[in-house]
């Protein structure tokens, strides 16, 4: 007996904090999409719903079949649900809270050292204080060796970094100039474990290559501006070969940790690009910081999203190392294991496949958006997000500035998408 067809609804949660306006232009999107795709038979749409914090049952099932989290790496009860969601009921989400949980920014930086990637030298330094505990004095006392914190400094070099090792939010960091600035920075870095790291300096480029699944955009970064000013609104600026290099980085990171959204940063100097941050569970995805950016970065968390919802892609519950491994120890010169790592992670992320999907299914997206990012609604949903951040005198002027950012991303999109169309066109011309 053949079974029957059936409508069936994927679901798309969101695991939000703060986030205010991206989520709403996700909705929207979703909604004008109006998606029904089929599938072995089956025909599906697509809903996506906030998830809520509430006492759960261990035992209880989930109903959403990719989750969007953006607020696990501080909120505990929202990641125990979701860690029981993924061992208990199978829930795919990104980012995977176990790798997050256990891969801090410390453990980026030696797997990535291991692949040979340019990471600057580390050194990890035990706190200066400590939260008292039982067994504290008998632990150190037993263990703890004097270290000399000066020649330290002078084998990583001036000027250094010192920042937490598991950082985030640039807390606590500090760029340290001599020997007398290193002692006081750790006398005030108290109970925190800190790395002191080699500077990139001078560098000549920074950027943020941001990735969602096997999507990737590079953008360049200005760490001196203003908050609201660093994310550059530049083209050109790095070549093809840089961005190929720049994209094999950021998804060999990614799909060696697990991770399906994180953003890497990298300096360059003497046209080397040294990887200095890239552990980050929740990049930046606010208008007030990424502006003109945004729009991409929607579109591409929506079509990831779908991507394994309509799919029934499986999380990769546990990282497969050994593969990278091999590669890091042959002979090849690094841009060639770059290559071979960044090939395993295309793989990984289905990406043939995913860009088939978007072909099929997504047609209507990049048109869609495009209308959408001028409505009334989009640019009020900026307009709260700035009135959250700037004090109410520079509400107007500041949602301006971003609301006409994103049209200036209009504008361009709109160049792209002519010209694509031509290049289907002249292509169709040239097919017999
Ligand atoms: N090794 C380095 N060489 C040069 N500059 C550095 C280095 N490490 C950190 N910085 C500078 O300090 C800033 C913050 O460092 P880092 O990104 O590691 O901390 P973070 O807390 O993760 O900050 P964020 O949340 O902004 O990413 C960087 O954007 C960069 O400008
Ligand atoms: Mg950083």
């Amino acid at each position: 007996m053949e079974a029957a067809l059936a409508d069936i609804v994927k679901w798309i949660g969101l695991s939000l904090g703060a986030d205010l306006e991206w989520p709403i232009f996700f909705e929207d999107i979703l909604e004008r999409l109006n998606l029904r795709i089929r599938r072995g038979g089956d025909t599906l749409s697509f809903a996506v719903e906030r998830v809520t914090i509430e006492p759960f049952d261990l035992a209880q099932p989930v109903k959403y079949d990719v989750l969007l989290d953006r607020l696990t790496h501080w909120y505990g009860t929202s990641r125990e649900w979701i860690k029981k969601a993924v061992v208990h009921d199978d829930l795919y989400v990104f980012n995977n809270p176990f790798t997050i949980q256990s891969m801090e920014k410390h453990t980026s930086y030696a797997a990535m050292m291991r692949l040979g990637l340019p990471v600057p030298a580390t050194v990890l330094v035990p706190p200066k204080d400590y939260e008292p505990a039982p067994d504290l004095q008998v632990t150190l006392g037993q263990y703890a060796r004097f270290f000399d914190l000066g020649e330290i400094g002078r084998k990583v070099g001036y000027p250094l970094f010192m920042k937490p090792y598991d950082g985030g939010a640039w807390r606590g960091v500090t760029r340290i100039n001599d020997e007398e600035a290193l002692h006081q920075a750790y006398d005030q870095s108290a109970k925190q474990i800190m790395h002191l790291q080699q500077a990139i300096e001078p560098f000549d480029l920074f950027v943020r290559a941001l990735a969602v699944g096997p999507q990737v955009n590079v953008i360049r970064y200005d760490p001196g501006a203003p908050l609201h000013d660093r994310y550059k609104v530049e083209f050109d600026f790095v070549d093809a070969e840089e961005w190929r290099l720049l994209s094999d980085m950021v998804l060999t990171i990614n799909s060696f940790f697990g991770w399906d959204f994180n953003s890497c940063e990298a300096m360059r100097r003497n046209g080397v690009f040294h990887p200095i941050d890239f552990a980050n569970a929740c990049p930046d995805s606010q208008v007030t910081s990424i502006h003109y950016h945004l729009p991409w970065l929607v579109k591409a968390k929506l079509r990831w999203a779908l991507f394994v919802a309509g799919t029934g892609r499986k999380m990769r519950h546990n990282p497969d190392w050994a593969p990278y491994f091999e590669i890091a120890a042959t002979d090849l010169a690094y841009r060639e294991k770059l290559a071979g790592y960044a090939s395993i992670a295309r793989h990984s992320f289905e990406t043939d496949d995913f860009l088939d999907f978007c072909d099929t299914n997504l047609a209507d997206l990049d048109e869609i958006a495009w209308e959408y990012f001028a409505t009334p609604r989009a640019r009020e949903a900026v307009r709260r997000k700035v009135a959250v951040l700037f004090p109410p005198h520079e509400v107007e002027q500041f949602t301006e500035h971003f609301w006409g950012l994103i049209q200036f991303w209009r504008t361009t999109e709109r160049d792209r998408l002519d010209l694509a169309a031509q290049a289907q066109v002249s292509t169709h011309a040239l097919k017999p």
